[in-house]
């Protein structure tokens, strides 16, 4: 059943509550900055209102035969992970054992999407259905996931990437540990590095943990600008936490809209350079 994007909206809980902002309307106060926060750059969340966009590639999902590259090729190991490419970074990331988490996993869990992304968003970790099928977010999150992408007129595999902070599943789907996640960070930032997002968006606390090293509460890091590797990053709440708190949707919307604006920014940036 293909729903309507009003239909979407519901579904995340957002109307009728719902509507955007004109181009001089105060920023509510759960997306304004807070002053003294670590942040590079603050960017009003409350800017010119924006129409949704289409943005369509060639999709590289999980059963499109241009997924993230799951050959058997297998870089010495003394090749350091920031100097892989994406068929070796799959293989070592499938067989690596660099923190405990590799004793239980099934499989490890890379990512899926669109190799040559507008949005990358970033959980924390795959669960049991994950760990199964081999591909982030595709248990009830993930279907939530799925719903907030279509309501920005997006999809997994189209312009949009979906990678975690650790790549195996912490066992009884607990919260990844420091080490863990630093373990893992060289994978990701590998990935960033290939991938060369657009806007990344850090969902949840592990998320935030991994890319921003802050440790704060995620409700005084939303509605900010930071920046990884000169790409602009947000922050917003994890799927699996909306839906355990349905009045934060409306806020999640917010911090989409907003990664929308940090998004068509840096697309504008990138158009008016010097070729
Ligand atoms: N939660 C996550 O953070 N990642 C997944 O892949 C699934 C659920």
């Amino acid at each position: 059943m293909s729903l309507t994007r009003e239909q979407m909206l519901a579904e995340m809980g957002i109307t009728p509550i719902w509507r955007l902002r004109e181009p001089d309307e105060p920023l509510a106060a759960s997306a304004a900055p807070t002053a003294g926060e670590p942040v590079e750059t603050v960017r009003e969340a409350a800017e010119a209102p924006v129409e949704p966009v289409s943005m369509r590639t060639s999709p590289m999902v999980s059963d499109s035969p241009a997924v993230a590259p799951r050959q058997t090729v297998v870089a010495p190991s003394n090749v350091a992970v920031d100097a892989l490419e994406w068929p070796e970074l799959a293989a070592r990331v499938a067989d690596c054992r660099a923190c405990p988490l590799c004793e239980q996993r099934r499989q490890a869990v890379l990512g899926v999407g669109d190799l040559n992304p507008d949005w990358l968003f970033i959980g924390e970790g795959p669960g049991a259905e994950e760990d199964a099928k081999g591909e982030p977010f595709v248990g009830q999150a993930g279907k939530l996931l799925d719903n907030m992408l279509a309501a920005l007129d997006l999809a997994r595999g189209q312009k949009v990437y979906i990678a975690n902070a650790v790549k195996c599943r912490p066992p009884g789907n607990r919260t990844p540990e420091a080490p863990e996640m630093a373990a893992c960070r060289p994978y990701l930032e590998r990935q960033i590095a290939l991938l060369k997002p657009k806007v990344i968006v850090l969902m949840g606390k592990a998320a935030v943990h991994t890319m921003l090293h802050d440790d704060k509460a995620l409700g005084t890091l939303r509605g900010r600008r930071f920046e990884y590797a000169g790409i602009p990053v947000v922050v917003t709440y994890h799927p699996a936490y909306l839906l355990r708190n349905l009045p934060d949707k409306a806020k999640a919307w917010e911090d989409l809209l907003f990664a929308r604006r940090c998004l068509r920014e840096a697309l504008a940036a990138g158009d008016s350079l010097p070729l």
